[in-house]
């Protein structure tokens, strides 16, 4: 078993983050919980309003590309863990202008293993089910599934889990990655579906949806993937993938649909537009290993959390 005492988060600003931040703060293993973050437009200091309170908790606005930085760190905190959830997260930005995709997310990784490596620290990659491409139904991918990435972003992060994978059987480095399915919770940027829809819902705007909205995705709420990164970090096997799913399957149209009924708004506010390029159908993981071997699965029913992360969402979103 792996040990939280102290912790080196990156990303930690950001919607996933931000949800592990308070989870890990939960345990009273943890002594000390150091967040790297950036601040891109992504990353927000106020995501951590609260957690920063806490005496365990030290905030560092700095790049993951820097690895003397990164290296002090891991040594002055003399840290037993880097779990890696700062990312360029956003698909159609990658679709529009992949750089910052291949510096942050294949370059930051590869400098992060390297300061891993230096300091004998095990490593935890935050991964995605895009890296396999669209599945077909009735099928789920389990973790021999071939690697098959659509976009920009996910092909960066397919890159950045053979270079975890790499670095185990190069070095022995103590790796462990877990890929995760669509999140949905509060602190998540209005870029995204779903804070996206209620943004423009809440002021009677038209709902834009890709094509069809025909695209299957497995929603999970954030804690529950916070909760599955921790047991991955501290149960998995060295060098292993988990797949963190909830295996509750949605049309991009049913949330959007789901949306408007939290909200009391008409569907006539649904706007279908031209299609993401190489939009993939159908994400879907089968995510049986995580149970069987770090003993977690996703608990909270899509039924009540999704209502409640609308109208906290709401709560931010609303016109001022
Ligand atoms: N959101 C999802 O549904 C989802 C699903 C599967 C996997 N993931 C993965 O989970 C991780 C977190 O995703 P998220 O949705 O919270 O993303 P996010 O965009 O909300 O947050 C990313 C964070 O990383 C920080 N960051 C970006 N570049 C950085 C750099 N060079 N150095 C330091 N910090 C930097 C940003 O400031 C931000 O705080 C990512 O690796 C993503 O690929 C997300």
């Amino acid at each position: 078993m792996r040990s939280l005492r102290s912790i080196l988060l990156t990303g930690g600003a950001g919607f996933i983050g931000s949800s592990l931040v308070r989870q890990l703060l939960k345990r009273s293993e943890v002594q000390c919980l150091i967040v790297l973050d950036s601040l891109t437009y992504a990353g927000n200091r106020a995501n951590l309003i609260g957690p920063d309170r806490d005496p365990r908790f030290h905030f560092i606005e700095g790049d993951i590309r820097d690895g003397e930085l990164v290296t002090r760190l891991l040594r002055e905190f003399q840290c037993t863990g880097l779990m890696n959830l700062a990312a360029e997260s956003h698909v159609d930005r990658s679709i529009e202008r992949p750089g910052d995709f291949i510096t942050t997310n294949i370059e930051g990784t590869a400098t992060l293993l390297e300061a891993a490596r230096l300091s004998q620290v095990s490593f935890l990659q935050c991964s995605t089910d895009e890296v396999y491409g669209p599945i077909d139904f009735p099928k789920y991918a389990d973790e021999s599934q071939k690697l098959k990435p659509s976009s920009p972003y996910s092909a960066s992060k397919a890159s950045a889990d053979l270079l975890a994978q790499a670095a185990h059987k190069t070095y022995g480095q103590d790796i462990v990655i877990a890929r995760c399915t669509n999140n949905y919770g509060p602190r998540q940027h209005p870029e995204k579906l779903v804070p996206k829809m209620i943004y423009h819902a809440l002021r009677d705007e038209p709902l834009p949806i890709y094509g069809s909205g025909q695209q299957i995705r497995d929603w999970i709420h954030v804690e529950d993937c916070a909760q599955g990164l921790i047991a991955t970090f501290e149960h998995g096997k060295s060098n292993r993938v988990y797949h963190l799913g909830a295996k509750f399957e949605r049309t991009n149209l049913g949330i959007v649909r789901s949306i408007l009924k939290e909200l009391h708004k008409p569907e006539s506010l649904i706007h279908p537009v031209e299609d993401r390029l190489g939009h993939d159908g159908r994400y879907a993981l089968d995510p049986r290993l995580a149970l069987l071997e770090l003993k977690w699965r996703a608990r909270i029913p899509f039924r009540t959390g999704f209502k409640e992360v609308v109208r906290e969402l709401s709560q931010s979103l609303r016109p001022r």
